[in-house]
């Protein structure tokens, strides 16, 4: 029989009794966490948001006694009753609240509960699916409660930042006209314009500098962001930005106020002090160092160009590379002669993953097994490598052929790979760092096109704007862009927008969008740069992945109440599903293959 739930009025949270309410009458209000029926007594732990407290059931106090024979796990109940201190053996220092306990005098059942499907404690999780389905049930995990009221409290702390410094939180449109974010958009049919589409925000990108150009100074917006693309442990197909746009900024002001946001959030999240300001590296440099822009920089283990050792060699896997213009290059394993052949193997099958042809391996100095490069090595050669590299004796090398950008690639992944086998990456560190000067565009490796090579409505930097009259140029010119990485994480990405409108126009003339194309995509926001647009530029951190940073989550869907599967699905409400015949005729669109 359930209680009504009147007159109740919750006094404290559980988690927040403390020896403070010692001999206070409380009302608490909870789960049943745990029952306990000792034959003479019966304990319940009852949690809630704050945490979990005993309460003690004297057999004396009949009513309640009864009623608490028959509660179950995860019960909904009120207690009012008095709080005791614990004593001796019973005292729990492994919990908040274990230096005391409520003696209820009063129990009320609020509601039952059916067996769950999932159990909610750490130990028992169930498979990701199910946890998904019952996403309700799994957000009860202590974990997960954890982490997204941290979440809470991050962004609060980002608001509370923002306002100080002088920014307006303004919200832009989820209904809009496609950004281009280079990803495919979501979109939405229009049932009152049938045939047109409304597309979900990439990024606020173009409204934000829209906002500039309307004398708004200084924005921001906790912004939601839609993007229909291949998923991966850090990105979810709907995600949340911390959206930033800001009027005659240059880029350093930009890194001093992101540098100091992130100083004011770990400090007020973790009570951590970052290290600030951040270190710098040029696109070029993370390349050449880490094969990658986005570094895990809690450890060495760099990249070294080793080409010109082997510019005459006649192993001919080298040559071969070295005839068609490529790159060798390696990492040293410092005493990683002890690591075994599998161990190798599993670096090739990573080279191979990630579109390399292999990987060579010379164990400096030691005798040579069958799979070492060092037998096609020639004595010049291996006085030369070990200069170069600085390896020492029982020191692995590890060596990639391939085009430059592949050799990168490769040992990029080697590198992260090695970072966690050899135990090189200390886990309570954030390193944090500012990748910039990247290349304005890249080639379309498929039809040998310019496109962005990260977003299209930024600035090169001044002293290549005159290279965008100049067709041989445009490989070299290098964008106002910026980074910002940590723990081997993009963080974050901004630019200088470009807002003038002969130059955006130059930059849509090299991506090669004809008038009829730039009108239809952009012309609203050309126009709008003839307007007297301020000089700004911005830059939008991911709130998933900092929260991911900050409560060391291992997947993005640990940081979001409500995640998509890797499969872009929610398995909770069954979306994306079916949609009625009259919603079809409602829109105009007919599914292909389906007469509805
Ligand atoms: P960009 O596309 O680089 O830049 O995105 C900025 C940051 O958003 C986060 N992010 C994602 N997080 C989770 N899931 C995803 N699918 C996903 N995609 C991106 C990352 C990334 O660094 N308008 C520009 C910003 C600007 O120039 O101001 C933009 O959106 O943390």
């Amino acid at each position: 029989m359930l209680d009504l739930f009147q007159n109740l009025k919750r006094t404290h949270h559980c988690g927040e009794l403390s020896l403070n309410e010692l001999a206070k009458q409380v009302t608490i209000m909870g789960w049943v966490h745990r029952r306990r029926d000792l034959g003479g007594l019966i304990f319940l732990d009852i949690r809630d948001v704050k945490g979990v407290v005993q309460v003690i059931i004297h057999p004396d106090n009949t009513l309640a006694f009864t009623k608490a024979e028959k509660v179950r796990n995860e019960y909904v109940v009120a207690i009012k009753g008095t709080v005791q201190a614990r004593t001796g053996q019973n005292i729990n220092m492994q919990m908040q609240t274990g230096s005391i306990e409520v003696k209820a005098d009063d129990l009320f059942v609020l509601n039952d509960s059916a067996p769950l499907p999932i159990q909610t404690s750490e130990a028992a999780m169930a498979d990701e699916d199910l946890r998904l389905t019952y996403r309700y049930l799994d957000l009860r995990r202590e974990k997960l409660q954890q982490i997204i009221l941290k979440r809470h409290e991050i962004i609060l702390a980002i608001r509370e930042y923002m306002v100080k410094q002088g920014f307006y939180e303004i919200e832009t449109p989820v209904l809009m006209k496609s950004t281009p974010e280079g990803a495919r958009d979501y979109l939405v049919p229009s049932r009152i314009h049938p045939g047109k589409f409304f597309a979900l925000p990439q990024s606020p990108q173009m409204f934000k500098q829209l906002l500039m150009i309307g004398g708004f100074d200084r924005y921001f917006q906790i912004a939601r962001c839609f993007r229909d693309e291949d998923l991966r442990a850090d990105r979810q197909p709907e995600f949340t930005q911390l959206d930033i746009e800001m009027s005659f900024a240059t880029q350093d002001m930009i890194f001093e106020l992101l540098e100091g946001l992130l100083e004011y959030v770990f400090e007020r999240v973790l009570n951590l002090k970052l290290q600030i300001p951040f270190t710098r590296l040029t696109y070029q440099e993370a390349m050449n160092r880490f094969g990658c822009d986005k570094p895990d920089l809690r450890f060495g283990l760099e990249l070294k160009d080793v080409t010109q050792v082997f510019d005459q060699s006649s192993f001919q896997v080298f040559s071969n590379v070295i005839n068609a213009n490529g790159a060798i290059r390696c990492l040293v394993v410092p005493e990683g002669s002890a690591l075994s052949r599998k161990q190798q193997d599993e670096m090739v099958e990573i080279a191979r993953h990630n579109g390399g042809k292999g990987l060579a391996f010379w164990k400096v100095l030691q005798a040579e097994p069958d799979n070492s490069a060092g037998k096609f090595f020639s004595e010049k050669e291996k006085v030369e490598l070990i200069q170069v590299t600085k390896a020492g004796e029982k020191d692995l090398i590890i060596i990639a052929a391939d085009s430059s950008e592949m050799t990168c690639k490769v040992l990029a992944a080697v590198r992260n790979h090695l970072g966690n086998l050899l135990k090189l990456i200390p886990q309570d560190k954030y390193a944090f760092a500012w990748i910039t000067d990247f290349p304005l565009f890249q080639r379309n490796e498929e039809n040998g096109t310019w496109e962005p090579a990260h977003h299209m409505f930024t600035l090169p930097k001044n002293e290549h704007v005159e290279w965008l009259d100049d067709p041989q140029k445009t490989g070299e010119i290098l964008g106002q862009l910026y980074d910002l990485v940590c723990n081997g994480m993009e963080l974050s990405s901004g630019s200088i927008r470009c807002h003038r409108y002969d130059l955006q126009k130059k930059i849509f003339d090299i991506l090669g969008l004809n008038e009829e194309e730039l009108k239809a995509k952009f012309g609203f926001f050309l126009e709008a740069l003839k307007y007297g647009t301020p000089p700004h530029g911005g830059i939008a951190p991911g709130i998933d992945r900092l929260v991911m940073l900050l409560t060391q989550a291992d997947s993005i869907r640990d940081v979001i109440a409500f995640p998509k599967t890797l499969k872009a699905t929610d398995l909770m409400c069954g979306a994306p599903s079916e949609v009625s015949d009259i919603q079809w005729k409602e829109l105009h669109i007919k599914p292909l293959n389906n007469n509805v």
